[in-house]
């Protein structure tokens, strides 16, 4: 098998330009494993500021520049909206759509995740596509269905042979800040399933998806985590804002 790990920062509404630049500078130091890439998804204000110091730091080119959300329109009257090619004009690589947080507190859509999967992808952005199920969905053995809800609508939109290009990041939502990591057995189990959904319709697709799992990832329990045989990487959320126990994440990393 040859397939590529990632490890992504989200950093959601946190962060600064001081963050910016010390993390940047930090992550020159870090050495990942072969076949291992880093994305560092800061807010929009400060993408730009992170590509300039990642090339006054050299980071290598296993290290990209991911945003946290996009529009699924290309340009207009769209207040408040970004655009891929604004995304791509500041050296955005990856993006992450369909967080469980946009999808909860700003009525996103599996439809609307869709349609932004579709764009960044017509775009040439790599998007990180983010489901999960909650505790109330897990608790009454929903998960399966909810998985397959949030995935169906992204394959009907794109078609198959384009998932190749999607990084899919299962994101428990009860595992989300809460610092109640799915359990490693449990995390493969749901790996393990979204994985075999995908083969069910496209095998070769499936085994070369980088399939992420996200939610209370830290220094200590993610080599447990990444050891799993589904699971490629994380997405991290709270620990991605501290370069010490982030580095020590990034280097866990081993592509499968
Ligand atoms: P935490 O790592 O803070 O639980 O956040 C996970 C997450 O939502 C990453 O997108």
């Amino acid at each position: 098998m040859n397939r590529r790990a990632i490890v992504a920062a989200n950093w959601k509404m946190n962060g600064s330009l001081a963050l910016v630049n010390s993390m940047a500078s930090e992550l020159s130091k870090v050495s990942l494993n072969e076949n291992v890439e880093v994305v560092v998804c800061p807010s929009f204000p400060y993408l730009a500021a992170f590509s300039f110091a990642s090339s006054k730091a050299n980071l290598a080119s296993t290290f990209s520049l991911g945003a946290q959300n996009l529009s699924e329109h290309a340009k207009g009257a769209f207040t408040g909206e970004v655009s891929t090619s604004m995304l791509q004009e500041v050296g955005v690589s990856y993006v992450i759509v369909g967080h469980s947080e946009r999808r909860s507190i700003y009525k996103e859509s599996s439809s609307l995740v869709a349609e932004k999967v579709q764009a960044a992808l017509a775009a040439g952005l790599k998007p990180i596509l983010c489901v999960g199920e909650s505790e109330e969905q897990r608790v009454s053995e929903q998960t399966e269905l909810v998985l397959a809800a949030q995935l169906q609508p992204v394959i009907d939109k794109i078609g198959i042979e384009k998932f190749v290009d999607v990084v899919v990041a299962y994101e428990p939502v009860w595992a989300i800040g809460t610092g109640k990591t799915a359990s490693p057995e449990m995390a493969q189990t749901t790996h393990q399933f979204i994985r075999e959904f995908i083969a069910k319709i496209d095998e070769n697709v499936a085994v070369k998806m980088p399939l992420l799992y996200g939610g209370s990832v830290n220094a200590t329990n993610c080599e447990e985590l990444f050891a799993q045989a589904d699971i490629d990487g994380g997405l991290i959320g709270g620990a991605s804002l501290k370069a010490e126990e982030f580095k020590i994440i990034c280097s866990a990393a081993k592509g499968k």
